[in-house]
């Protein structure tokens, strides 16, 4: 019988990994090999403190599972699996593949990876290694199925964690096996190599292909190297980071068909992986998210990592696996958290769609590279605000069970595209300030400082449930992104588009005539010539808005002109315009703006929509989350007041009636249940 991928949602399996205990799924990762077996009873105690009922474990754990190749030894494990089981705790059993034992360098030298300036990694680390090396494959498969065979009906077992965080801290590898992958899987996409030729373009600098075997990695070169080519090796190194995860979960799934498997995501980091399609081969999705502790809107970050983590999930309830609950180790300066911050970065996570809030890592390590990594216990102990507030937020998560399965809607998508990402980011474009990062951020927060919830979309993506689409920067947009966009304001939805989108196809070619080709038709525009600025320098535009970084000669066509430029390159030309197409309304903004004129041409856009943003209180998150017959308002309190937030109905974490008006204390959330 095929085996489902993703286990359909209601199975007993899924519910008991979501459902099974009394409050929120609780914990983090546990490394209990780096301690004494006293440690870990003590462990297991504090962890009952704190209501943790469900820890990682055998992340890193490979060389002490197979000491030699083909030897097992799991007496270690099956004693931590069975204590944690007799506390009531369940596992999330990692399968250790990240993190190859000493005797797999020695013996398979030719899977160590090698960089693009052709550097080949030494051990002593993790997460090195070559995607594409049979040898790795074969010993990770071999892994899986012993731990696979031997904790199938363990009755801890509800969830398999594959590997850990795939392509990270690398993605692409250089070596040989790599190389024979790629020309196989170039065969796959293309066929022929006349057709590879006309795609990757090869007739510039004379690069043409005569045989498969002659093309190689997109190595560094002398000079900019293909750039088709090199998109293409992204692909390539996405799919076969992915097969790897697959040839682990096949494994896994011929002993326990039922138990849900996943892989910890790293949503808004595109190293190599293309999550959208990651996320349709597991049966949760897993994310891990730290914050960038020097910024001052890191919560604004966190909060747009969630919910593009539920629009990986297409909605579902989706698992923090791993954030901090103080500094990390691995920034240049390592903030730590501020009491009550630890809190308000679960809950938020929570607000946006997480079932369970997972932290790296249970105990502090006091050797290793993570020594000076915060944990739920740090190295001070149990005596310590930290864990004080680990404890406290274990109790909240208790009381927030009725909130597990209800879902976050949204009526406005940001596009998020890796593919897009991948390209725009290489060398020789118009600006050094075209920042895809940049712009996606800025158009979200503004949307965040009005409470707006958003999810994000592939430019594919069915669309129809969405008010308002916007794509801050969407330079690649292939044949079909064009026709969903285009098709999406002719049946009446509303599209707003900023600068250097739908430039270049997926092999990133200019489509042909003037751009920008792939959205020209929708936009009611055409763009003879790009008019990138100088650093520092600005435009002024007939609306008083002021932009800078880059603007477009542009011609319209269909489109109305809302602002021209009164100086700069593009003076008395269009730089905001907005096109009636088909039932719908497509806007274009030429140039970068910020702060209030970003939020001024969003609120206009939002209205036209018909949208509700009126600004709530300036630094309060509110959020909900829904199920057919109930809502749940979270309300978030970033600031350091007290804020009175208009709510009816219970609030879950002190058990109060609400009664038209919640007071939410400075830092901290209220959560109101409602009937709907
Ligand atoms: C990642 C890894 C963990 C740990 C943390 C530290 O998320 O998955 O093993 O290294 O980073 O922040």
């Amino acid at each position: 019988m095929p085996i489902q991928t993703p286990l359909p949602a209601d199975s007993p399996a899924m519910q008991r990994l979501l459902h099974g205990t009394t409050g929120i799924r609780y914990g983090g990762d546990y490394n209990p090999e780096q301690w004494p077996r006293a440690t870990w009873v003590e462990d297991i105690e504090l962890m009952k403190q704190a209501g943790i009922n469900l820890v990682s474990v055998a992340i890193f754990a490979w060389g002490l599972l197979e000491p030699r190749e083909g030897e097992y030894d799991f007496r270690q494990l099956d004693d931590i699996i069975d204590l944690l089981h007799k506390a009531g705790i369940d596992v999330d059993l990692a399968t250790p593949t990240a993190a190859p034992p000493a005797w797999f360098w020695k013996k398979y030298p030719d899977s160590r990876p090698v960089t693009r300036d052709g550097i080949t990694l030494g051990n002593g680390s993790r997460g090195m290694v070559s995607p594409s090396s049979p040898d790795y494959r074969r010993a990770a498969a071999a892994i899986t199925e012993q731990l696979a065979r031997r904790y199938a009906n363990h009755p801890a077992l509800v969830l398999w964690h594959v590997h850990n965080e795939y392509g990270a801290p690398i993605s692409d590898s250089y070596d040989d096996d790599s190389v024979a992958a790629f020309r196989v899987w170039l065969q796959n996409r293309y066929g022929t190599l006349d057709t590879l030729n006309e795609k990757w373009g090869t007739t510039f600098w004379g690069q043409v292909y005569g045989e498969w075997d002659e093309i190689d990695a997109p190595r560094q070169s002398a000079s900019v190297t293909n750039q088709a080519q090199r998109l293409d090796f992204h692909r390539f190194t996405s799919d076969a980071l992915l097969e790897c995860y697959i040839n682990e979960r096949d494994v896994i799934r011929r002993f326990t068909p039922d138990i849900p498997v996943t892989t910890n995501f790293m949503a808004t980091n595109c190293l190599s992986a293309d999550y959208w399609r990651w996320s349709q081969e597991v049966d949760v999705v897993a994310n891990d998210h730290y914050l960038v502790a020097e910024r001052a809107d890191n919560h604004v970050l966190l909060a747009l990592d969630a919910d593009l983590t539920r629009s990986l999930a297409g909605g579902a309830p989706w698992i923090l696996m791993e954030h901090s609950t103080g500094a990390v180790n691995w920034q240049p300066r390592n903030i730590a958290k501020r009491p009550g911050e630890l809190a308000r970065n679960s809950l938020s996570h929570l607000a946006r769609g997480a079932d369970g809030i997972l932290f790296f890592q249970f105990r502090a390590s006091r050797f290793g590279v993570e020594k000076f990594h915060s944990a739920m216990l740090p190295h001070a102990g149990a005596e310590t605000r930290i864990w004080r507030e680990v404890v406290a937020l274990g109790q909240s998560l208790g009381s927030l069970a009725p909130v597990r399965s209800s879902r976050v809607t949204a009526c406005v998508a940001l596009v998020w595209d890796t593919e897009s990402f991948w390209a725009q980011d290489f060398e020789w474009r118009p600006s050094a300030e075209l920042g895809h990062r940049e712009r996606i951020e800025a158009f979200y927060t503004v949307l965040w400082n009005r409470n707006v919830t958003v999810d994000f979309v592939h430019p594919t993506s069915e669309l129809s449930g969405y008010e308002l689409v916007i794509a801050p920067s969407l330079y690649l947009a292939g044949p079909a992104a064009s026709e969903n966009l285009t098709g999406f304001v002719r049946d009446g939805g509303h599209l707003l588009v900023s600068y250097f989108s739908g430039i270049v196809d997926l092999n990133d070619t200019v489509y042909p005539g003037a751009a920008p080709g792939a959205l020209r038709e929708v936009l009611g525009l055409t763009i003879p010539e790009f008019l990138p600025l100088h650093e520092a320098e600005t435009v002024t535009l007939s609306d008083s808005r002021t932009g800078t970084a880059w603007t477009d000669d542009i011609e319209v066509s269909t489109a109305e002109v809302l602002a021209r430029y009164v100086d700069g390159p593009a003076v008395n030309g269009p730089a905001i315009t907005r096109n009636s197409f088909g039932a719908g309304t497509a806007w274009y903004v030429s140039t970068k703006l910020d702060g209030d004129d970003l939020d001024s041409l969003l609120l206009d856009v939002l209205n036209t929509a018909g949208i509700d943003a009126a600004r709530g209180v300036t630094g309060v998150e509110a959020i909900t989350r829904s199920t057919d017959t109930d809502d749940f308002l979270f309300l978030i309190n970033h600031t350091d007041a007290e804020q009175a937030m208009s709510a009816t109905g219970t609030e879950l974490l002190t058990n109060t009636a609400v009664d038209g008006t919640v007071l939410v204390p400075a830092g901290l959330t209220r959560v109101v249940h409602s009937a709907r």
